[in-house]
C-alpha cells in the first residue's frame, strides 16, 4: 500500500482570527473533547496512527492539521482523535474527507494558554 503523509500548518492565531468548527460537517463528540467518528469493524485496519502535541503557549490558540491520503483502494470507515493525559480544553474536527472516502484531514485545536496532544488514528478495508 502506498501512502502519502502530510503533516501540515501549524498556527498560531489572534483572538479574532479563532477558527471554529464547521458545523456543517457532521461529527460526533464523545466525553471529553475527542473526535469519534465511525466505528471500528472486524475487518478493518489501521491506517494511520500520529501524534498532535503541542506545548501551551500565553494566550494564544493554536491549530494543527494532520492530512491522510491513501490509495483508491481504501475505504475510511473510523476517524479518532484521543486527548492523551489529562484534558487540555482541546478540541478536533474533521475538515475534509473521512468516512467512505480515502482521506481525511484533521484539525486539531487549543483552548487559548492551553496546548493539546491528541493521538490521531485512521482506520479503514
Ligand atoms: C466504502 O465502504 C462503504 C461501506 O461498506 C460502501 O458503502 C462504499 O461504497 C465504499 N466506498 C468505496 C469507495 O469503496
Ligand atoms: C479525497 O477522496 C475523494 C474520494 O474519496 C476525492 O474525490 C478527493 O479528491 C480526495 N481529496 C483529496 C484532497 O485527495
Amino acid at each position: 500500500m502506498k501512502t502519502t503523509i502530510f503533516l501540515v500548518v501549524l498556527a498560531v492565531l489572534s483572538a479574532n482570527t479563532a477558527l471554529v468548527p464547521n458545523p456543517a460537517v457532521p461529527r460526533q463528540v464523545a466525553s471529553r473533547t475527542n473526535l469519534i467518528i465511525g466505528h471500528i469493524g472486524p475487518y478493518d485496519r489501521l491506517y494511520y496512527r500520529t501524534y498532535l502535541n503541542q506545548a501551551p503557549l500565553p494566550n494564544a490558540v493554536q491549530t494543527q492539521d494532520v492530512v491522510f491520503r491513501g490509495t483508491t483502494y481504501n475505504n475510511i470507515t473510523a476517524v479518532y482523535a484521543l486527548e492523551v493525559g489529562y484534558t487540555q480544553y482541546a478540541q478536533a474536527w474533521i475538515l475534509s474527507g473521512g468516512i467512505g472516502r480515502n482521506n481525511v484531514t484533521v484539525r486539531a485545536q487549543s483552548a487559548r494558554g492551553y496546548g493539546f496532544y491528541y493521538q490521531v488514528e485512521v482506520w479503514g478495508r
